[in-house]
């Protein structure tokens, strides 16, 4: 679907700045269809004759709309629209004398070039009708003189900002401060003067200097200094409030500010509560991974005190089991999400596996390479059993004597499975091992199987086995 900008160069004859000129510019025209009360409708020249055709449509929301169809893509030609084409030709804001009758309804026009980098490329038309806009009086007077002057900065080039600031606009509606010269307060809407109050400033704030009301550093001083559009928050105990200063200028002067507020107290409130709810899930990974080390150590005691060869060597293996787990845990505990990389924890297994297993006259090197992106519990812990299992059958079975070797386990990430692969260099498996007598390859099989995936071992000179298994792009089991 083409983008707005490209809809604009298809219908008329216009460089890429100046139909992204005409993109900005709607993104950031609500303000002055707010303060205007009227539907705004962009204009373009066509480029193949004498017709303007409308690229774009805005309704106000502090009034009723003129047009509750859909305007986009209607041409019009100059006697029908004669305000517009002169708007464009002479580069001019055009005001209609009269109020014009709409099905009955007086509709007040204006017509506003917009200029970018001296050209004219397109008229923006303000209708409203003055007898649907509700609210007569000081109010309207401000909001209208404060419209008069963005409608001049488009004209000027002045209009829209570019670049923008990151973030949404605030609404008029929730929460709006007129300023004069000198950052003088001309109104205040009501959701702005509760937003003040909750931000400490409790006196009648009309007609005082935003800079005096004890508010600390805002933004207003600034972008009316630099004449650039600015944001800014501020902040008092719990209350959060949003600023967007629009400074207004006049033959290069800033001569006030339009200051959009919004209270974003809920927003903030939400933001923190996540970031308690992270912080008490590490600290129970963090626990868990204390109660698994403590089985572990009490298995390993327990061990000690054991006769049987078998008995310590079964001991010694469930140690490993359950310190893998711990290693998940642990690794969680650390990350900032609710999900780490395996390759972190498939290197602390490794660690862990030669500290306990690898005799010291044996040169046995365990590398571990590649990742599998996040992973959330899920995956990681039996994943963690497994390559125990697979590192530790290597450093048992593929080396007798005081052979030496590497065991490479290699981590990828395919679209939507996990690989990991665990290969040696040693003697190879001579047999299939026999079903049930065994307890580690049966442990790795059920595990995989339990996550959907697939566990496919080959031995040609040494043993390498492949461990894929499905997940989401958000790193969980699929099943
Ligand atoms: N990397 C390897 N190289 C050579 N032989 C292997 C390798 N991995 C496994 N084997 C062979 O496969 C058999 C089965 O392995 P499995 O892990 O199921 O049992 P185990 O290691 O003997 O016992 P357990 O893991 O229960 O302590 C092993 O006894 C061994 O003979
Ligand atoms: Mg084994």
């Amino acid at each position: 679907m083409p983008t707005l900008a490209e809809r604009i160069r298809q219908v008329a004859d216009l460089s890429v700045e100046e139909s992204e000129h005409l993109r900005s510019l709607c993104s950031s025209w609500q303000v002055l269809a707010d303060l205007s009360f009227s539907d705004l409708l962009l204009y373009v020249r066509r480029e193949d004759g004498d017709e303007f055709q409308i690229v774009a449509q805005l309704r106000p929301l502090t009034s009723q709309t003129l047009y509750p169809t859909d305007m986009v893509g209607t041409r019009v030609t100059q006697p029908e629209q004669p305000i517009v084409e002169r708007a464009f030709r002479e580069g001019r804001v055009w005001r209609q004398d009269d109020p014009v009758l709409l099905d009955g309804i007086p509709i007040q026009m204006d017509a506003v070039p917009v200029r970018c980098d001296g050209k004219v490329i397109g008229v923006v038309t303000k209708e409203g009708s003055p007898a649907t806009s509700r609210r007569p009086g000081r109010l309207e007077q401000v909001y209208l003189e404060a419209a008069g002057s963005l409608s001049e900065m488009i004209a000027e080039g002045l209009f829209p900002f570019i670049p923008l600031p990151e973030g949404d606009w605030p609404r008029v509606g929730e929460g709006l401060l007129v300023l004069g010269e000198e950052g003088v307060i001309r109104w205040a809407s009501p959701n702005a003067i509760s937003s003040l109050h909750r931000l400490g400033v409790s006196a009648n704030i009309l007609g005082r200097d935003v800079d005096g009301l004890g508010l600390g550093e805002t933004p207003i001083g600034r972008a009316m200094r630099d004449q650039r559009i600015s944001d800014g928050e501020l902040a008092r105990g719990d209350t959060f409030v949003r600023f967007r200063v629009v400074p207004l200028i006049e033959q290069r002067r800033s001569v006030g500010a339009v200051v959009l507020a919004r209270d974003i107290t809920e927003v903030r409130q939400k933001e923190r509560v996540i970031s308690v709810k992270d912080a008490t899930i590490r600290e129970i990974h963090h626990r868990v991974k204390n109660n698994l080390q403590t089985i572990a150590s009490l298995l390993r005691l327990q061990g000690r005190r054991l006769s049987s060869e078998e008995a310590r060597s079964a001991l010694a293996e469930s140690v490993l089991r359950v310190g893998s787990i711990a290693l998940v845990h642990e690794t969680l505990s650390e990350a900032p999400s609710e999900l780490a990389d395996f390759g972190d924890i498939a290197r602390r297994i490794s660690m862990m596996v030669s500290e306990g297993l690898v005799s010291p006259d044996q040169r046995i090197e365990i590398k571990v390479t590649g990742s599998t992106g996040p992973l959330g519990a899920d995956i990681a812990t039996p994943l963690a059993v497994t390559v125990t299992e697979l590192i530790q059958n290597a450093v048992e079975h593929a080396f007798p004597d005081t052979r030496g070797g590497t065991i490479n386990v290699e981590l990828t990430r395919e679209d939507e499975d996990v690989v990991a692969v665990v290969r040696d260099d040693g003697i190879g498996m001579k047999d299939e091992p026999v079903e049930g007598s065994r307890l580690g390859l049966q442990i790795v099989r059920s595990l995989i199987a339990e996550l959907g995936g697939t566990v496919h071992i080959t031995s040609d000179g040494g043993m390498r086995a492949e461990i894929r298994v499905p997940v989401t792009p958000a790193g969980s089991a699929r099943r």
